[in-house]
């Protein structure tokens, strides 16, 4: 960790007033700032944030003061030789500066709209990029209010946090002030301006709600406004505050790097997070647009209104958004059962990226920004939702929430750190909250639990959980957790504080621990239990989450070699009768990373006659077709069940894709649930190029961004050189937008008959990756992991090491550990079973 000035301790600003004008034409704007604050000691110097402006001038109480840009540091020095008192202090800054495609500060989205090319600028500022913007004291604890104003073309629609105030036109450009915004953080600022239309509705607390698109695509947002205003009046009563704001816009952009961005009151997406068009929508996407928006509204409160301290309790905002968004969702939609899928998608994941040595704890120090963007993770979001789910579960629904409320009440339009929230919640509870999470916040990775069972008694003890069997051999002593041990087969429940223990429950038979998998911990039984469990899941009597943790526990102590993998096997046996989609999602991931470790082409269609077995029950249940009165979460199954099935070569799936396939002229002719299967199967089987052209004929002629994400899986797909060779060249092309490549080189690598090119491709590109990506740390590092996920063999990971010892990882280097710590891991699993 590098050690970094905190600007603020200097400097605290209370307002600023922004002025400036835009050119979308050249790429340019230019403009002033005037920022009024207190200067804390008398000095010379006083010192700012910018990065990539032009400073023109600088006035400090009225007094020209001289100016000094550091482009290492990121700032800007204005100093005089008069002394500044201590106290009040105004400064004034015009300054000019480029809008570039890089999808941070102010940067353009482009688009077609009848045939002509189009242009929207937006902004993205988190997590500290308001300094490309303007010179700022870019913390988020300088919390200050902000007027802005801005020049822009006159036919352009101009958003930004707070209503408009005032707008004026002149010489074919208008002038839109905002109205003052309340005190927030620098990175929640934000603006869109272009060609884009809006429908609108209102919350019970008479809010408006706007939903803006391209005007192609404005049609496609009725779904997500929908979803906003419910979660709105929702959150409102949730968390005892109003929604502070008048008005709150949803924007989807067409170039956007991440998901979506909390903007107060000026929300930003990328299109395929907020659009909803039930021709090219598949229903998990759908369930997608509910989550992220109601993350991002819930960011609102929990985020906006309060703040992280600095950016060492990122997971405060993130984990919680992560938790509170299925709370939401769950709320509006109960029957798509969100918090089973929260266990398959959140808890799976952040125990995935924990179960390495190289993971790291939820509270994690940071110094440096540029270290910021590195724990934007599973451990931050999934970890952090999964063990705030636990603490939900541990203090009881009705006083978390009103220890919530309590919190944010406490330190509205200020910041907190992560012990805040636990004296908040102690506050509205009996129960000792810190001392609870202290060890799930500041200690790396999870506990798993052995347990013994015999005369109604479980003989306990708890360990690290390792993944890797070469990183467990180093640990000399492990660290514990308080672990709530409990199950849904009797009401005892117990905290579990040490080494070693006894649990005496009880019930005759063994039964299975952590009820739901609340708990964010594994359990590791002794074989007569596994065997009794087995017979509990084959006779049904054993719920749909317990099934689940059961079984992915089991696969992943094999891996860990603290367990075999034949026996997770036979434990799979007895889910032959599995109908639950969250189920079948383990069972196909677990079977897949299986088959990742298969090089042989032979193991791998042995392989084929035992998942033929397993989904032929389900396969004959669901068919191709959605019918009218089945349940959303068979609809969600079914392309799971189908996939799976067109794996084992099944005669009948693979004729009827390919001919849905040949039948299709354009993608809207296959129901979007099941248009990636048609499309997998008729490159796998086809393998030719008429096959490659016609999907990249789909892929320039559609104007979705969810089919494009789907398209760009079937062209990365083929097993034939050249048309992998083809593919791989298409990235760089203006044909694929900058927010799709980690899509395309994500997907290449997961083909395995493309991963050795693709390898090669990214070897060779890294140079261009880093121009594009470079400062997105978040994007550049998910390429050595991807990579990292595919390939199992010691000489590979040499080769990575060397590569990656040969090229700049600054700011990556833990997601280039993780990875090397995965490829070793696959290795020894392989070589042991
Ligand atoms: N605050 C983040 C967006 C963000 C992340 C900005 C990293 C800058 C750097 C936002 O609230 C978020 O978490 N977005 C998620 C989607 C969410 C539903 C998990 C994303 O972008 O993936
Ligand atoms: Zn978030």
């Amino acid at each position: 960790m590098t050690d970094v000035k905190h600007l603020y301790k200097s400097l605290k600003p209370k307002s600023y007033k922004i002025e400036l004008g835009l050119d979308p034409d050249k790429l340019s704007f230019g403009g002033r700032v005037l920022i009024s604050g207190i200067l804390t000691s008398d000095s010379n110097e006083v010192t700012l944030h910018t990065a990539d402006l032009k400073i023109r001038s600088a006035k400090i109480n009225n007094f020209d003061v001289t100016t000094k840009t550091s482009k290492k540091e990121d700032e800007l020095t204005l100093r005089s030789d008069l002394k500044f008192k201590s106290g009040k202090i105004d400064i004034e800054i015009t300054y000019s500066g480029k809008i570039n495609e890089n999808m941070h500060g102010i940067y353009p989205s482009n688009f077609a709209h009848e045939g002509k090319n189009k242009i929207l600028i937006g902004t993205q500022f988190e997590s500290h990029h308001a300094r490309e913007a303007f010179p700022c004291v870019d913390e988020p604890n300088a919390k200050a209010t902000f007027d802005l104003s801005l020049t822009t073309p006159l036919e352009n629609e101009v958003v930004a946090n707070t209503p408009v105030k005032s707008e004026e036109s002149s010489n074919n450009k208008k002038t839109t002030v905002f109205d003052t915004t309340p005190v927030m953080s620098t990175y929640l600022l934000a603006f869109v301006f272009g060609d884009m239309s809006y429908i609108e509705a209102e919350t019970k607390n008479n809010v408006q709600v706007r939903a803006y698109a391209t005007p192609e695509n404005t049609e496609h947002t009725q779904f997500a406004l929908d979803v906003a205003v419910k979660c709105l009046d929702f959150f409102d009563e949730y968390f005892e505050i109003p929604y502070p704001l008048d008005k709150c816009d949803l924007l989807a952009l067409p170039d956007f790097a991440a998901g979506a961005m909390e903007n107060w009151g000026c929300l930003t997406f990328r299109e395929s997070a907020l659009l909803v068009d039930e021709k090219n929508t598949s229903l998990g996407s759908k369930q997608w647009v509910a989550l992220v928006v109601a993350h991002e509204l819930a960011h609102q409160w929990f985020g906006n209104l309060v703040t992280m301290e600095w950016w060492t309790d990122l997971w405060l905002n993130e984990g919680f958004a992560s938790w509170v968004e299925y709370l939401a969702v769950d709320e509006l939609f109960p029957d798509w059962k969100m918090w089973e899928q929260f266990v398959t998608d959140d808890f799976m994941r952040g125990q995935g990226l924990d179960s390495l040595a190289n993971s790291h704890p939820v509270e994690m120090s940071i110094g440096d920004p540029n270290e910021i963007r590195s724990i934007f993770d599973a451990i931050s979001y999934n970890k952090g939702a999964s063990i705030i789910r636990m603490l939900h579960a541990y203090m009881g629904p009705e006083d978390f929430r009103k220890g919530l409320a309590h919190y944010l009440d406490k330190h509205k339009y200020a910041n907190a750190k992560t012990s805040d929230l636990w004296n908040a919640l102690e506050d509205k509870s009996d129960k000792k909250i810190a001392n609870f999470m202290t060890a799930w916040t500041s200690q790396t990775g999870f506990p798993v639990v052995k347990a013994t069972f015999s005369d109604s008694k479980f003989e306990l003890s708890q360990s690290r959980y390792l993944i890797s069997p070469i990183e467990l051999k180093k640990v000399k002593k492990s660290d514990t957790w308080p672990i709530p041990l409990d199950t849904n087969y009797s009401s005892e429940s117990t905290l579990f504080d040490n080494e070693h223990g006894n649990w005496n429950i009880k019930t005759k038979q063994p039964t299975k621990l952590n009820s739901d998998q609340t708990g964010f911990y594994m359990v590791s039984y002794d074989s007569d239990s596994i065997k009794h469990f087995a017979g509990s899941v084959a006779k049904g009597k054993m719920n749909t989450l317990d099934r689940l943790g059961l079984l992915n526990d089991s696969f992943q102590l094999a891996k860990a070699a603290q367990g075999k993998t034949t026996d997770a096997l036979k434990l799979l046996d007895s889910f032959d009768g599995e109908s639950e989609g969250v189920v079948w999602d383990i069972m196909a991931g677990q079977l897949a990373a299986l088959r990742a470790t298969m090089e042989t082409e032979e193991l791998r269609e042995l392989m084929k006659p035992y998942v033929a077995e397993l989904v032929e029950p389900q396969l004959k249940r669901l068919g191709w077709d959605k019918n009218d009165s089945e349940s959303h979460i068979d609809t969600l199954l079914r392309p799971t069940i189908l996939s799976q099935a067109s794996f084992t070569e099944n005669r009948a799936v693979v004729k009827e894709a390919l001919s849905r396939f040949s039948s299709m002229e354009k993608p809207e002719d296959q129901d979007p649930d099941i248009r990636g299967i048609v499309y997998a199967t008729a490159v796998r089987e086809l393998n030719d190029k008429a096959t490659f052209d016609k999907l990249v004929k789909f892929y320039k002629n559609s104007s979705s961004a969810q089919e494009k994400v789907t398209l760009s899986s079937a062209i990365t797909g083929f097993k034939h050189t050249d048309l992998i060779e083809k593919a791989l060249s298409m990235i760089k092309s203006k044909d694929v937008r900058l927010q799709e490549v980690a899509y395309w080189i994500a997907y290449s690598f997961m083909n395995r008959h493309a991963k050795e090119q693709t390898w090669v491709w990214l070897k060779e590109n890294w140079q261009w990756l880093e121009d594009k990506f470079g400062k997105d740390i978040m994007t550049i590092q998910s390429f050595p992991k991807y990579a990292g996920k595919v390939f199992s063999s010691k000489e590979f990971a040499a080769e990575f090491r060397e590569f990656f010892d040969s090229v700049d990882t600054a700011g990556i280097e833990r997601p280039i550990e993780q990875s090397l710590e995965t490829i070793l891991l696959l290795v020894d699993w392989k070589e042991r079973d």
